[in-house]
């Protein structure tokens, strides 16, 4: 196995056991909630949720049915398409590939790879994920930044003859230093600024001064209750205020205010503490499932940049970098209206395997932010800031993020949810079961959830609200590992044993006030195969439509679609008829779903943003194989966001 199928094989199955830390004895067991699928499955309805208030919703009285009007595409079963296919009259162009140049006068992609970290920093990252577009106000739909997430590398075809590993005389895995410092500047955002052409197509805008890179090496500040405490310093940093980099960005979310939240997804798998003992009882190393052993999991950049080596050194002021890995894990709040802001790592809002961050704002300025852990038998959580938004004062707004509840979500029974609080002090959140400050809550935000009673949940990944009445849709991807552990029980919200294909849930919250403490859910769908004879029963889903598996990717556009991205190893046996990844169209109130985009082999498609009226669409093919977007057979592959728009100008979809 090569050094990116391994990596690739540890990102989709993620199969270490799970490390709880140790509960002492007085600590509840976990709820275990039980609840079948039928019951689960009758809460699918025509229409969505009626209001939490009693039934009657004054914001869901004029139901919106949105058209879907394109003849959807067949599934692709050719496993040399190179190309991403839309319906007829409509357009996918290639827009920013890996290695593009950032801004005018930076270097150019070289075909052979051969740009050094240094070009890499001026170029556009790698592994392109979740975006935003932010319009200008003088020509919301013509012109804009479009703010994208680099998750990660692909190895192979990031150096000219792939990755370098060698072994050290103990065995450990060694890295050149110039492929490490290639592979940080090709993680991270980039900003970029787009415009539409006289003649209709949306170009790049070379020499904006908005045009910028953030990668794995650029200083950026931590604020919030975590920021400056013990378990934020390290050796390289003693005030633990600043950190190096963002790292692991998967999808995103943004503020009413302008700015752009990129989330830390799978950061413990670039750390490593080699101390046994001490990763035992460490719970911010072993319940986040850092790497323990000789590596880190993924890249080995621990071989060369110390800052990955969290194994405790007591001679070195603050261990080390012990608490290395407590700086990652966060939502990073990036302005890219201020190229020359500094990005700002929120220690409110928890420490998680996150994946997003999607915003519900109510109408006087109170707001929720939504986000899953995204870990087989993890949790959903929601952020509430303790102030209001300003629509009319940005200054005001600056860090409404340092200051908030964080909630993790209960899926009982009966469709009945609960928020609870991570609040230091209330509940089980206290020193006799090891909590000492809000920060070691912020830092162990999964040890306190447990103890909360959270609802374990099959890999949550993005969350959607529903603009006209901030209905919440979360993409459970799949869970094909429950197998005899007893900390990913089902229950009703993930009601299936064997969950190959995943599925959305979605919910309402107690008035549609995103600050509530109740909401009432149900399933949305389950993603799988029609039933015919010849499926097995825990492969059948209840799509109206068009079939697909592991929904990843999900966003509403401005007339209330419901776009849905898929993330499936189209090799695999239980996929194999899904075709390659896709991008796929819902109506929320009929359940009716249709097949709008299907991707190059190898891919996951994911990333979707829009302009305000919906006539331009632009999505993210991440990690293809072949040689998209050169798509000639020679090139090597590279991700890239695709923009999409319809030959007669119309909205996407209708
Ligand atoms: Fe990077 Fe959970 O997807
Ligand atoms: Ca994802
Ligand atoms: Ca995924
Ligand atoms: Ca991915």
């Amino acid at each position: 196995m090569s050094e990116q199928d391994r990596i690739d094989a540890l990102e989709a199955q993620d199969d270490q056991p799970v490390v709880r830390p140790e509960q002492g004895p007085s600590l509840p067991r976990r709820a275990i909630l039980k609840g079948g699928l039928g019951a689960a499955v009758t809460g699918f309805l025509a229409a969505p949720l009626a209001g939490c208030d009693g039934g009657v919703s004054s914001s869901s009285s004029k139901p919106a049915m949105p058209a879907i009007g394109f003849t959807p595409l067949p599934v692709q079963t050719d496993m040399t398409f190179d190309r991403v296919a839309v319906p007829q009259g409509y357009t996918a162009r290639v827009l920013f590939a890996w290695g593009d140049p950032i801004r005018m006068g930076a270097p150019a992609w070289r075909s052979d790879a051969s740009n050094d970290w240094r070009d890499q920093l001026q170029q556009a990252g790698d592994n392109h994920d979740g975006m935003h577009f932010f319009p200008f106000d003088h020509a919301p739909n013509e012109h804009g930044l479009l703010v994208i997430n680099h998750e990660k590398v692909a190895l192979t075809f990031l150096h000219p003859q792939g990755p370098t590993f060698t072994r050290d005389a103990n065995g450990r895995r060694q890295r050149p230093e110039a492929e490490v410092k290639k592979e940080q500047a090709a993680h991270g955002v980039s900003v970029i600024e787009v415009r539409k052409g006289e003649d209709g197509q949306w170009q790049r805008v070379m020499d904006s001064r908005y045009n910028r890179r953030i990668t794995g090496m650029t200083a950026m500040t931590l604020r919030g209750p975590a920021a400056g405490t013990d378990a934020l310093k390290t050796v390289s940093d003693p005030a633990g205020t600043t950190v190096l980099g963002t790292i692991a960005n998967c999808a995103m979310g943004f503020t009413p205010w302008g700015t752009y939240l990129t989330c830390e997804e799978n950061w413990p798998n670039y750390f490593v503490n080699r101390d046994r003992d001490d990763y035992r009882q460490r719970v911010a190393h072993q319940r986040y499932r850092l790497s323990q052993g000789d590596n880190s999991k993924y890249f080995a950049w621990e071989s060369v940049d110390p800052r990955f080596d969290a194994t405790p050194y007591p001679e070195q002021p603050h261990g080390g970098h012990v608490n290395e890995p407590n700086r990652f894990g966060w939502v990073v709040e990036i302005d890219p209206f201020d190229p020359d802001s500094t990005p700002i790592k929120r220690t409110a809002m928890g420490r998680l395997v996150r994946e997003c961050a999607t915003p519900s704002v109510g109408p006087d300025g109170r707001m929720a932010f939504y986000f899953g852990d995204d870990t087989r038998g993890e949790y959903l959580y929601k952020f509430v800031p303790a102030g209001r938004y300003q629509p009319d004062d940005r200054k005001a707004n600056r860090h409404l993020l340092d200051d908030g509840t964080l909630y993790v979500g209960v899926f009982g029974d009966r469709g009945k949810g609960q928020w609870k609080p991570l609040v230091f002090g209330e509940g089980p959140l206290t020193e006799a079961n090891g909590f000492n400050d809000q920060a070691q809550v912020l830092i162990e935000a999964r040890r306190a959830a447990d103890l909360l009673g959270a609802t374990t949940m099959d890999r949550p990944e993005w969350v959607a609200v529903k603009p006209d009445n901030r209905e919440v849709y979360v993409t459970l991807t799949n869970n094909d590992q429950r197998g005899r552990r007893d900390d990913q029980p089902i229950n009703s919200a993930n009601p299936r044993w064997d969950n190959q294909h995943g599925h959305i849930l979605r919910w309402r919250e107690q008035g549609d006030d995103p600050t509530a403490t109740t909401f009432q859910w149900e399933l949305f769908l389950l993603a799988g195969y029609p039933q015919t004879a010849d499926v097995p029963a825990n492969q059948i889903g209840t799509i109206q439509g068009d079939i697909f598996s592991s929904p990843d990717g999900l966003w509403f556009d401005p007339e209330g679609r419901l776009w849905i991205e898929t993330d499936y190893d189209e090799d695999s046996p239980d996929h194999r008829a899904m075709g390659t990844n896709q991008l796929l169209c819902a109506n929320p109130y009929s359940g009716e779903v249709k097949r709008f985009l299907v991707g190059p082999k190898g891919c996951e498609v994911t990333g979707i943003t829009g302009t305000p009226d919906g006539t331009t669409l632009w999505i993210n093919i991440q990690h293809p194989t072949l040689s998209f977007p050169a798509s000639d057979g020679v090139t090597r592959p590279r991700s890239a966001t695709v923009v999409i728009t319809r030959d007669d100008g119309g909205e996407i979809g209708s």
